[in-house]
């Protein structure tokens, strides 16, 4: 499923910085996620929708790292923390520019929901494994940003519009694990609890904008529908944050670790 609006990297690069400002927690979620793989220190590794290049500090370890994704300013963004053996390729997670067997491990992290085919995905990234090699793939839970997108819904419903379902529908960790095992005979699943901690209706309302402002089936909102959908989402993180001292959105995630 595509984003409806050009996701780049500054967007990538905003959204992470919110993770470590307001997260609940403090401990590293993308060391969390390499540390399931039994490094040897000798892997061939594929990146799928490297984006930014986030992950490429933690992937220091490998022989070799292939990061790909569509999109030209995500990989002028990832460019900048490349380190020698880290090579770029432009191309789509539905159609690997590799043949078979090519990898040791081949990352998909907060990716496969962007796909148009989210099962051609998963069986090109099983196609460019080895034998035996480890496929690791990060998402969100179904019940991740439910704050966020009900205030969203009501909102829109209060003009007479309809919000989309979540942008993490079509691949969430509990759809995703069952659309891996058609793939790979052994798979396993571990969550990462988590929940945004919003301390402002500021902060709170930058996160709205961000993740679901302009979610909206059909033709954008009109100026005088942003301003009364923007009115009512803040009122209703003001009284959150006065009730409760914050705004809390679950934003728990996990790992599915498949071996072919
Ligand atoms: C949320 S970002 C995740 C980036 C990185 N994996 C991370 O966790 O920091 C999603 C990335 O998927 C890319 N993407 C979108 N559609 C894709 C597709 N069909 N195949 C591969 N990547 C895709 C986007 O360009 C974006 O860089």
């Amino acid at each position: 499923m595509a984003e409806a609006r050009d996701y780049g990297p500054d967007e990538l690069l905003h959204r992470r910085m919110s993770h470590v400002r307001y997260a609940a927690r403090s401990d590293d979620f993308f060391a969390w996620v390499v540390s399931h793989v039994p490094w040897q220190g000798d892997e061939v590794v594929l990146d799928v929708g490297c984006g930014a290049g986030l992950y490429f500090p933690y992937l220091r370890s490998a022989r070799r790292v292939v990061a790909l994704d569509p999109s030209a300013r995500m990989l002028a963004s990832a460019r900048s923390r490349t380190f020698p053996g880290v090579s770029l390729v432009q191309a789509r997670g539905e159609a690997l520019p590799f043949p078979e067997g090519t990898f040791d491990v081949v990352f998909a992290n907060h990716v496969l929901f962007f796909l148009q085919d989210v099962r051609r995905g998963i069986a090109e990234a099983h196609r460019v494994l080895r034998a035996g090699g480890i496929f690791v793939a990060t998402t969100y839970t179904e019940g991740s940003f439910q704050a966020t997108y009900s205030l969203h819904r009501r909102a829109l419903h209060r003009v007479g519009r309809v919000a989309p379902p979540p942008p993490h529908a079509s691949f969430s960790l509990e759809k995703g694990v069952a659309l891996v095992e058609d793939f790979f005979p052994h798979v396993e699943v571990d969550r990462y609890d988590d929940a945004f901690l919003f301390p402002t209706v500021e902060a709170g309302m930058a996160h709205y904008r961000s993740y679901a402002f302009d979610r909206v089936v059909g033709p954008p909102l009109t100026p005088p529908e942003r301003e009364q959908v923007l009115e009512a989402v803040r009122r209703s993180i003001a009284r959150a944050v006065q009730r409760h001292g914050v705004w809390r959105v679950d934003k728990s995630s996990g790992v599915i670790v498949a071996r072919s």
